[in-house]
């Protein structure tokens, strides 16, 4: 495979590339770029952090599950390339000096490359933007106080130039990254054993830790159509395509539905979300993905395309068991639609720590109360089983009874009915079923308009 990329500005063509390697891999190893370090190599720590850009935005991203076909056509920014051309200090780089941000200075590039993205794009919500960096040393106070002191800081020239850049690099259609769905449906047919590549937040893991060999890989990212958010025809709402990220998804909940937003915002770092995508979060069938309970209690529907033919699923019915879903070979997701509004959808996520955290269980509601009465109910959970399960159960019990705290009372042992769940490091069995009906309860407060987040626990 041959790609065309900048670096640093400069227009780099590689022949006969391995599409397993990572960026990170490769700048170290190849072009001897160190400034951008190995941590954990999964994504983790932010240490490998890079700038990368397209044509209209510019993101930070962990360069140690970006794979060299993800370049293509792009712009990658290292720390090397953040200090201007004749040496000059990015902003964040004199504020992280004035401020003393670095000891050991190991995730000093990472912390660097992520704060001169968020410089850019005018990002002011500090804690946010670094929630992918770890520090073992420093301490977070004086790494916030330099981003905050440059954050007004003009953008350095050298640092806009890329998006313009990267809009008018000639990058030739390449076999394994096809343009547009109807190409990937061409593709896969023809290569049905080919595993495909949305955001490789997942598959780059299967490479650099699980040391698998993906002879065949398809890559999305360049699938046009699989990366828009379109409104449906009678505007009730919105087709997202598959190859859309976490990062646009978040833009879209906070207009559309406020409370998935703030489920997104604690999904991975800023660095996983500009890269994962929605259509990677649901094929991948984990129980504890974020965003299928989210979709299921909103009653979303998959497309799901093999070829020219094409088929609609309920969110939930795609999940068949652990590890298997109803997809066939070739038949890769296209889009899902969910509604455009959802006022009464409330998402729960609960993990050991607020930021950058797997959910041990994420339970997402969505009631219609008519007159005081349940009228319709979607309930939704994470962690509780082998696939994100609908609670049909209590759902059932809820339905055409009051609305009030003793209805939920006698609604707590159907909890038992709909889920087993299983004890595991990220929580205990019998952990999760009490939190199922404590999160009932917090929805009921919350519908009522009580304050119910608990962000900051305080003596
Ligand atoms: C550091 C870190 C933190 C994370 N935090 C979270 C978190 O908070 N919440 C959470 O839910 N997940 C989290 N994840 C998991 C991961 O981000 C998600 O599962 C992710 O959404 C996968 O999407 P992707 O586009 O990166 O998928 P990929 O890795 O590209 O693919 C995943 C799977 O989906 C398949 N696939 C991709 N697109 C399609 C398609 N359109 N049709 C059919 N099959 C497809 C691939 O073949 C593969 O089997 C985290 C991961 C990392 C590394
Ligand atoms: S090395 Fe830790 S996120 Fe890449
Ligand atoms: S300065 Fe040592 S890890 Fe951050």
């Amino acid at each position: 495979m041959d790609i065309t990329f900048l670096l640093n500005g400069e227009s780099v063509e590689l022949r006969g590339i391995n599409p397993m390697m990572t960026a990170l891999d490769w700048l170290r190893e190849t072009r001897r770029l160190t400034g951008t370090k190995e941590g954990c190599n999964e994504g983790d720590c932010g240490a490998c952090t890079v700038m990368l850009s397209c044509a209209t935005t510019s993101q930070a991203v962990n360069a140690c599950i970006l794979l060299l076909p993800q370049l293509h056509g792009r712009a990658l920014r290292t720390v090397e390339g953040i200090s201007g051309p004749n040496g000059q200090l990015h902003p964040v780089q004199e504020a992280m000096i004035t401020h003393h941000g670095s000891q050991c200075g190991f995730c000093t590039p990472g912390f660097v490359a992520s704060m001169a993205v968020a410089h850019m794009n005018g990002e002011t919500d500090h804690a946010t933007a670094l929630a992918g960096n770890l520090c073992r040393c420093t301490g977070y106070a004086p790494i916030l106080r330099a981003a905050r002191a440059s954050q007004d800081q003009p953008v350095p020239s050298w640092m806009k130039a890329d998006q313009q850049a990267a809009a008018a690099l000639p990058s030739p259609p390449v076999t394994w990254l096809p343009e547009s769905s109807d190409a990937l449906a061409a593709l896969y047919l023809q290569h049905p054993d080919a595993t495909l590549v949305g955001g490789a937040t997942d598959v780059g893991l299967w490479i650099t830790k699980q040391m698998r060999d993906l002879p065949k890989m398809i890559f999305l990212h360049r699938a046009r159509d699989l990366h828009t958010i379109t409104p449906t025809d009678d505007g009730t709402s919105l087709r997202i395509g598959a190859g859309v990220s976490m990062a646009q998804m978040l833009q879209m909940a906070t207009q559309h539905h406020p409370s998935y937003a703030d489920l997104i915002r604690r999904y991975g770092s800023a660095q996983v979300r500009a890269s994962a995508t929605l259509g990677g979060n649901i094929a991948n069938g984990s129980p504890i993905g974020d965003n299928p309970p989210a979709l299921i209690a909103m009653g979303a529907t998959l497309h799901l395309r093999r070829s020219d033919a094409r088929r609609t699923l309920p969110a939930e019915a795609f999940f068949l068991d652990y590890g298997k879903q109803d997809r066939q070979p070739a038949e890769f997701i296209e889009a899902i639609t969910l509604p455009r509004h959802a006022p009464n959808l409330r998402c729960y996520k609960l993990s050991k720590r607020f930021d950058q955290d797997i959910s041990a269980v994420c339970g997402c509601f969505n009631l219609h109360i008519e007159g005081g009465i349940v009228g319709a109910a979607r309930i939704a959970f994470g962690g509780m089983a082998g696939i994100p399960k609908r609670a049909h159960h209590v759902e059932q019990e809820l339905l055409g009874q009051p609305w009030d705290l003793t209805t939920l009372a006698k609604v707590q042992h159907a909890w038992a009915d709909d889920f087993t769940p299983l004890s595991d490091m990220r929580a205990s069995a019998a952990y999760r079923l009490d939190t199922t009906h404590g999160l009932l309860l917090r929805y009921f407060h919350d519908l009522a308009g009580h304050a119910t987040p608990l962000h900051e626990v305080t003596p």
